[in-house]
C-alpha cells in the first residue's frame, strides 16, 4: 500500500534548465525528483512525461489520433523521496533506456521550440492474488481508472520551457498528489467505499464483492446506478418491473443516469410520458428499471463484466452478488425473460457476453457495434491467420481508427500507432487503454502474472500459442463449440441475440460482427441471431440507430412477448443452469498462476541407456511463454563448453560428442529473456557420455 499526504501545489518548484555538464550520449534528459512532503516510503509506478504545444494544457489532448503532445513513459521501481528518475533517449523496443515514446521514438527527436512540460507518476500497488500471482497495478479510486492523472497520481507543475535541440537537462519535481475529492464528487468516503446521493428517480448502490475481494486480497467493490420508472413505489411489492442492464463505460459522477442522459429524456422519464411530436399523441413510457453498473477495475474503466484470470471474477461479482442485491432492494422481476442486456462498443461486447455466458440469467441482448465478436477479425486484425498485428501479408499497415470522407476511408491511427501510444502509459498491458484491456480480458496470465500478450507490442509479431487461449472469449467460437453439448447453445440462444453495427464502424467492429454472423447463422440458419449491418453507418447511437423511446419500446415489447403470458414465452429449457459458461474455477484453472507454472518445462536431454562417444545427443529447449527468446549453452562437467547459441522454442538441439577417452557429464543450460519478464535460466537433466 502507498501512503500519500494529500498535498496539492504545496510548494511551487520551478523547473530549471541547466547546460549540459557531464559526458553523455543523449541530448535531452529530464530528471524528476519528488518534494519531501509528498511521498511516504517507496513506490512503483509509471512516469509519463509530456511536452505539449506552447500555451496548451498537457492533459487537454493526449489522444492517439491527434497527438499534439510528445509523450514519453518509463517505469519506476522503489521510487522514494531521495530518488531521481531520469528520462532520456528511447528505442523502438524500449529495452535500452526503458523509455517508450509517442509519436516520437526518442526524446532526442523532440524538435527545438517552446513547450509546456509536465510529468505524472501513476503509482502501482503491489498485490498478491489468491491464485499466487504477484503483480504491481494501479487500482482505480472512483475515477474510472484514469491512466495519467487519476487519484493518487504525483504531478509536477506544468512549466513553459525551451527545448534547444542540443544537450540539455531539464529538472522537474513532483510536488502534488491528485486528491480523491477532485474525482469522486460527493462520493461518500472516497475510493470504492462510498456512493453518490440518491434522487427520487435515481438510486446508487454499491457492495463489497466477496469473490473479488477474496481474489485480490483487498476490499473490492462493484456499484450500480438504478433508474426507476415514474410511479415507482418502493412499498408496493406487487408492482414489479423488468430490468434493462445497460452496459457502458464508467458511469460515475453525481447525477449520472448511465443511460442516454439528456435533459429532454430525463424530463420525459421522470414523468413517465413520451411527448408526442407532429400531431402524434403523448404516450406512456415503458415501465422499466434501467441499471448501469460501475465496475472500474485494475486495467480499465470497466471490467467487461465477465470472469477472467487477469481481472478476477467480475462476472460473478455482478451477476451473482450485485444483481441479487439489487433484486432484494428494488421491485424487479427477477426472471430471465424480464432481464435484458444492452450496450454499445465495449458495452456491446459486455451485453452479448453476459447473455451468451449466462442464458440462465438473462433473456436477450441488444448489442450495438460490439467489440470483436469473432477473433477471425479482432477489429481488423485477422488474429488467427496473420503473422503480425500491425501489417497485412502484403505489408499494408492495419488500421485501428478510421473515418469516412465522402465514402473514402481515412485511417486516423493504425494498430501499430495505437499500441505504441499505449506503451507510453504502461508496460505489461497496464495502460488502462483499449488494446491492453483486451489483452487482460480475452487472454490468460503470463508466467510474470501480467496478461499473456497475444503479440509483441513493439513489433506486432503474433504469438499463436497465446492467441489459442483467447478462444474461450471468442464469443463466436464459444457458441459454436458448445452448440449441441450439455450447454446446448444452438437451441438455448436461438432468437435471443440482437446485434447492430454499421459498415463504416470507426473501429472496424463490423468485421467481427460479420464473422460472427457467418459462423453462428451458418450453423443455426439466417435468423438464429438477428444481425443488422447497416451500410454507411458509423460507430455510435442506439441499437439500429433508433430514437431512444422507440428503442425502449422495442425492448419492452420483447419482454412482453417472452413473458409467461406472452406470444412466445421464454422456455424453461433455454434458461437451465447447465447452459451457463465462463465459470471462474474453469477460467482460473486454464489461465491462472498455477496453469502458467504448469505450462513451463525445463530443457531436456533425450536419454538413452548407452550414450557413447560419437553418438548424437538431442535436447529440447523446454517450454516457455510465447515470445521468450532463448540462448543455450552446453555444460560439460559443470563448466560452459563452447559458445552459447540461440535456440527456437520447440526446436531441437543436437550435441555431437567427439570427445574420446574419459566419461563426462553433459547438460544444456538455457536462458530465456522477454520484455517485462525476469531473465530465467533453466538446466536440463544431465547424461553421462562415454565409457565407464
Ligand atoms: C508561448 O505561449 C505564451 C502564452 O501562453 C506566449 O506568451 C508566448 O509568446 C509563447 N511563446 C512562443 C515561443 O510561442
Ligand atoms: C532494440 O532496439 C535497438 C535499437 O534499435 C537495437 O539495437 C536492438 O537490437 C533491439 N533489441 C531487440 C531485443 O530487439
Ligand atoms: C416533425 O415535422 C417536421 C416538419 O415536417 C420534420 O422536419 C420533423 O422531422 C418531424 N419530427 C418528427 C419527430 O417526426
Ligand atoms: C466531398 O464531396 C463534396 C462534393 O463533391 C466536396 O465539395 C467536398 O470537398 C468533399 N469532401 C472531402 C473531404 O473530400
Ligand atoms: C431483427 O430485429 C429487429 C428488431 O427487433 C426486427 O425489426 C427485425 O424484423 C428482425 N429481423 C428478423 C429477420 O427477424
Amino acid at each position: 500500500m502507498v501512503c500519500f499526504k494529500g498535498v496539492r501545489w504545496a510548494s511551487l518548484v520551478v523547473a530549471s534548465v541547466l547546460p549540459w555538464t557531464t559526458q553523455a550520449i543523449d541530448n535531452l534528459r529530464v530528471q524528476i525528483s519528488v518534494a519531501d512532503n509528498i511521498l511516504k516510503g517507496h513506490i512503483d509506478g509509471r512516469v509519463v512525461l509530456m511536452f505539449a504545444p506552447n500555451g496548451t494544457d498537457p492533459l487537454d489532448d493526449t489522444d492517439v489520433t491527434s497527438t499534439p503532445n510528445k509523450m514519453f513513459g518509463k517505469n519506476v521501481f522503489e521510487f522514494g523521496v531521495k530518488d531521481i528518475v531520469t528520462l532520456s533517449g528511447g528505442s523502438p523496443n524500449n529495452t535500452a533506456t526503458g523509455v517508450s515514446g509517442f509519436p516520437l521514438i526518442s526524446m532526442d527527436e523532440v524538435p527545438a521550440g517552446t513547450y509546456r512540460v509536465q510529468a505524472f507518476l501513476n503509482p502501482y500497488d503491489k498485490v498478491k492474488r489468491n491464485d499466487g500471482s504477484e503483480i504491481h497495478l494501479k487500482f482505480p479510486c472512483g475515477d474510472g481508472a484514469l491512466n495519467v492523472d487519476g487519484v493518487g497520481s504525483l504531478t509536477t507543475p506544468a512549466v513553459d520551457l525551451e527545448v534547444h535541440g542540443g544537450r540539455q537537462t531539464i529538472k522537474l519535481t513532483f510536488d502534488s498528489v491528485a486528491p480523491a475529492e477532485a474525482f469522486v464528487g460527493k462520493e461518500i468516503g472516497g475510493c470504492s467505499q462510498g456512493n453518490y446521493a440518491d434522487t427520487a428517480q435515481l438510486k446508487y448502490v454499491k457492495i463489497k464483492s466477496k469473490k473479488l475481494s477474496q481474489f485480490w486480497g483487498r476490499d473490492m467493490y462493484v456499484g450500480a446506478n438504478i433508474l426507476l420508472p415514474a410511479g415507482y413505489d418502493a412499498a408496493d411489492k406487487h408492482t414489479r418491473y423488468p430490468v434493462l442492464y445497460d452496459q457502458n463505460h464508467w458511469t460515475g459522477g453525481e447525477g449520472a443516469y448511465g443511460y442516454s442522459y439528456n435533459a429532454a429524456f430525463a424530463t420525459a422519464w421522470d414523468k413517465g410520458v413520451i411527448p408526442g411530436t407532429n400531431g402524434t399523441k403523448d404516450r406512456p413510457a415503458p415501465k422499466l428499471i434501467i441499471v448501469a453498473f460501475r465496475h472500474e477495475a485494475p486495467y480499465y474503466d470497466d471490467s467487461y463484466g465477465v470472469n477472467t484470470a487477469n481481472l478476477g471474477p467480475y462476472g460473478d461479482a455482478i451477476n451473482d452478488e450485485l444483481i441479487p442485491y439489487i433484486d432484494e432492494k428494488f421491485n424487479t422481476i427477477a426472471q430471465p425473460y424480464a432481464r435484458i442486456q444492452d450496450g454499445g462498443s465495449t458495452g456491446g461486447w459486455v451485453s452479448a457476453a453476459s447473455l451468451i455466458f449466462r442464458p440462465d440469467l438473462f433473456g436477450a441482448c441488444f448489442s450495438s457495434y460490439p467489440d470483436s465478436m469473432d477473433f477471425h477479425r479482432h477489429q481488423d486484425i485477422p488474429l488467427y491467420t496473420n503473422k503480425n498485428a500491425y501489417q497485412k501479408a502484403n505489408g499494408d499497415r492495419i488500421g485501428s481508427i478510421r473515418v469516412f470522407q465522402n465514402d473514402t476511408e481515412v485511417v486516423l491511427a493504425t494498430t501499430e500507432q495505437e499500441n505504441h501510444w499505449e506503451l507510453v502509459f504502461g508496460t505489461s498491458s497496464r495502460s488502462s487503454l483499449q488494446w491492453d484491456v483486451w489483452n487482460a480480458v480475452f487472454g490468460i496470465q503470463g508466467l510474470n502474472g501480467y496478461p499473456l500478450e497475444p503479440w509483441d507490442k513493439v513489433t506486432g509479431e503474433i504469438y499463436p500459442e497465446a492467441v489459442e487461449f483467447w478462444k474461450e472469449m471468442d464469443l463466436s467460437n464459444y457458441i459454436a463449440s458448445n452448440w449441441d453439448n450439455t450447454k446446448n447453445l444452438g437451441e438455448v440462444l436461438r432468437g435471443r441475440i440482437y446485434i447492430y453495427v454499421g459498415t463504416h464502424d470507426n473501429y472496424y467492429l463490423n468485421e467481427g460482427v460479420a464473422e460472427f454472423e457467418k459462423n453462428v447463422n451458418g450453423l443455426g440458419g439466417p435468423n438464429w441471431a438477428n444481425v443488422t449491418i447497416t451500410p454507411g453507418q458509423t460507430h455510435g447511437g442506439n441499437y439500429q440507430r433508433r430514437q431512444t423511446w422507440d428503442y425502449l419500446e422495442l425492448v419492452s415489447n420483447w419482454i412482453q412477448d417472452h413473458s409467461p403470458e406472452g406470444k412466445t414465452p421464454l422456455s424453461k429449457k433455454s434458461t437451465k443452469s447447465s447452459s451457463r459458461g465462463n465459470k471462474f474455477e474453469d477460467v482460473i484453472r486454464v489461465g491462472g498462476h498455477a496453469a502458467a507454472l504448469k505450462r513451463q518445462q525445463s530443457p531436456a536431454l533425450s536419454y538413452k541407456e548407452k550414450v557413447k562417444c560419437g553418438s548424437t545427443i538431442t535436447a529440447t529447449a523446454g517450454r516457455w511463454d510465447p515470445g521468450v527468446a532463448l540462448q543455450a549453452q552446453w555444460v560439460v562437467n559443470g563448466h560452459p563448453s563452447g559458445a552459447s547459441f540461440a535456440v527456437k522454442q520447440g526446436g531441437l538441439v543436437r550435441y555431437a560428442s567427439t570427445t574420446k577417452g574419459k566419461r563426462f557429464e553433459l547438460k544444456l543450460r538455457v536462458t530465456g529473456t522477454k520484455r517485462n519478464y525476469k531473465d530465467e535460466t533453466r538446466e536440463s537433466n544431465s547424461v553421462l557420455v562415454g565409457k565407464k
